[in-house]
């Protein structure tokens, strides 16, 4: 059944990535705009003493949407909800 293979394939590419790959990620995906230690670059600092202040859903809602108007893009194509949440525990230093 092509459509059920189809299917398959798609739910594939949305099974959540291992930590180690999501932290490659961050460091390099993230990390080029907002600087390979995520000190800021292009994009503000995402460090954890700069994370905690945010609400954890909220920052997952800015990895997912992005910030409309600036450079920071959407990644709710790229990523399951569940890998932005856990992107943000991360950014806020509860993966370390
Ligand atoms: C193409 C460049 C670019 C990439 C790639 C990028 N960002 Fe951003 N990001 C920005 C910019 C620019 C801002 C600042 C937007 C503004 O002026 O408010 C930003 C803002 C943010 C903020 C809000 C920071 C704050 O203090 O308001 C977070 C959180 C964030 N990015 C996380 C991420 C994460 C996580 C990734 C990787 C999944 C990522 N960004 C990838 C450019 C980028």
């Amino acid at each position: 059944m092509t459509c059920g293979l189809a299917a398959a394939a798609l739910a594939n590419t949305n099974t959540d990535r291992a930590p180690a790959e999501l932290e490659r990620l961050v460091l390099q995906d993230c990390g080029s705009c907002h600087g390979l230690t995520l000190k800021g670059g292009l994009g503000r600092p995402i460090t954890p003493d700069v994370m905690q202040h945010f609400d954890r859903e909220d920052l997952r809602d800015i990895i997912l949407d992005g910030i409309p108007g600036t450079a920071m893009p959407p990644w709710r194509q790229v990523m399951t909800e569940s890998e932005a949440m856990w992107i943000a525990d991360y950014l806020q230093g509860r993966e370390r």
